[in-house]
């Protein structure tokens, strides 16, 4: 049986995971690779806290997600396809490692900030 998320080293485990699988996919791969260019050692460890602060309330993340997704979006528009094969590739990451009350919230919690950015963002 897998076991449940426990600790910073399962998120950054989750995190990375989850990164490589973005990074080379076909659908969503261009939006961090080729138009937002993204700095993957800057950009993961705030991955890192984000999930952190999601899952064990650490208060360490100071980002603004929304505003970083209506900035991509400005460059380069965001679809529901987009965002339908973000939330696949997350679940079956989540699914792939960890088992159990965190790892349901971790879903959980993605799904629902999905479902609130493409409202916003896509209108
Ligand atoms: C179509 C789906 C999505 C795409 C293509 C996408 C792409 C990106 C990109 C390119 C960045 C900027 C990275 C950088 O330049 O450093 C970013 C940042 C971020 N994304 Fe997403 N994202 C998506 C959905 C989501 C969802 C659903 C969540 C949360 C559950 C999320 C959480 C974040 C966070 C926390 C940041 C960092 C914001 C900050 O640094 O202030 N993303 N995303």
């Amino acid at each position: 049986m897998k076991q449940d998320i426990a600790n910073r080293h399962d998120i950054e485990l989750l995190v990375n995971t989850f990164y490589d699988k973005v990074r080379r996919d076909e659908v969503i791969g261009y939006l961090f690779n080729e138009v937002a260019k993204v700095d993957w050692p800057r950009h993961l460890p705030r991955m890192y806290d984000f999930w952190e602060n999601i899952i064990f309330q650490t208060g360490n993340f100071s980002g603004n997600p929304m505003i970083a997704h209506a900035k991509l979006h400005q460059q380069s528009p965001l679809t529901a396809a987009h965002f339908a094969r973000w939330q696949q590739l997350f679940l079956q990451t989540v699914d792939e490692l960890f088992e159990g009350e965190k790892a349901e919230l971790a879903r959980q919690r993605a799904m629902s900030i999905a479902v609130m950015m493409q409202v916003k963002i896509i209108h």
